[in-house]
């Protein structure tokens, strides 16, 4: 696949969103041609207005950026603002306001099918957040989905471990129908889940020394200003000034396929209410069942990838 790669990232900018868009958009190897937003760390007019704020900050050639799903395929509706700020991006969203850029008139569900057909066979689909607009697309234009050459999918857990519940971990959790959709479509897709980016933990002390290593600019002070209460959430939580990039190794994992390491399954996601809602099944392939079958991140070369991400981040 010759670089620079064609991606589409589907998000819900909430701020390790931030984190792997602003990866996505300074890296060399590729080419992000639009994103797609949905409902998931905070409501969609919210997660929409980041993803604006973010391309602002980012300073570069800003992609499209399509408006989709604002409810879940499965209710009740889970947020996730104690992660990220009620406004999903630190509670900067006052002094970082959208300027000037805004949505395509098309919705999501309708720009994700178009967006595989013009580029048949290249385009890899990042998805970051629950996947209601991916699962609302694959089942109004399956057809067209088959032209997508991968979709890399943060969510669910390799080993069963959860973030939401002791099982499930939120993309998964906050619309399982739509995960079991994606992850049983049969089309290629390749899940990274919390048992590899847990693993992936980037210390505050060690991007704010990184950071401080940048030229000033205003993609520097927006990543100071906003990151800020993600470390304090993860040091509130796990007691270390240290944060998981959940979402940025789903894009790393886009950028050098060799940080991680997969594992065909047959997965499966839970989409009933109660204590097992959104938690994903792995089961090895056997011979005789023809059921779909998925990558599932086993392992991952953290310190790796924690430089791959300084370095591109904060060169
Ligand atoms: O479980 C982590 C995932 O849920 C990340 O994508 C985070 O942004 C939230 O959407
Ligand atoms: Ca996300």
């Amino acid at each position: 696949m010759p670089f620079p790669k064609p991606v589409l990232i589907d998000t819900d900018p909430g701020l390790d969103d931030l984190l792997a868009l602003v990866l996505a958009l300074r890296s060399p190897v590729l080419d992000v041609r639009a994103i797609t937003v949905v409902a998931g760390n905070v409501p969609i007019d919210a997660c929409t207005a980041n993803a604006l704020r973010i391309l602002e900050a980012a300073g570069v050639e800003p992609p499209p950026v399509f408006s989709g799903c604002a409810e879940p395929i499965s209710p009740p509706v889970t947020r996730a603002e104690h992660v990220h700020g009620a406004d999903g991006i630190g509670g900067v969203s006052e002094v970082w306001p959208v300027q000037h850029l805004q949505t395509e008139s098309v919705h999501a569900v309708e720009a994700i099918p178009d967006l595989a057909r013009r580029h048949p066979g290249k385009l890899t689909l990042i998805a970051l957040g629950p996947l209601t607009n991916v699962a609302t697309a694959l089942e109004r234009d399956p057809a067209a989905l088959t032209n997508i050459r991968e979709i890399v999918v943060m969510g669910g857990c390799g080993d069963g471990r959860g973030n939401v519940t002791s099982r499930a971990e939120f993309n998964f959790y906050a619309d399982p129908y739509a995960a079991h959709t994606v992850i049983q479509s049969g089309l290629p897709v390749t899940v990274v889940g919390l048992n590899v980016t847990e693993q992936t933990l980037l210390s505050r002390a060690r991007f704010h020394r990184r950071l401080a290593s940048m030229e000033e600019s205003k993609l520097r002070q927006f990543l100071f200003d906003a990151t800020g209460p993600y470390f304090d959430f993860a040091m509130q939580r796990r007691g270390r000034d240290a944060c998981p990039l959940h979402d940025p190794l789903a894009v790393g994992a886009v950028m050098d396929p060799t940080l991680i390491r997969t594992k065909r399954m047959v997965c499966e996601v839970v989409d009933k209410q109660g204590s097992t809602r959104g938690m994903m099944t792995a089961e090895p392939v056997d011979s005789i069942s023809n059921a779909p079958t998925v990558q599932v991140a086993m392992e991952v070369e953290a310190e790796r990838f924690l430089e791959l991400f300084l370095e591109v981040m904060c060169r």
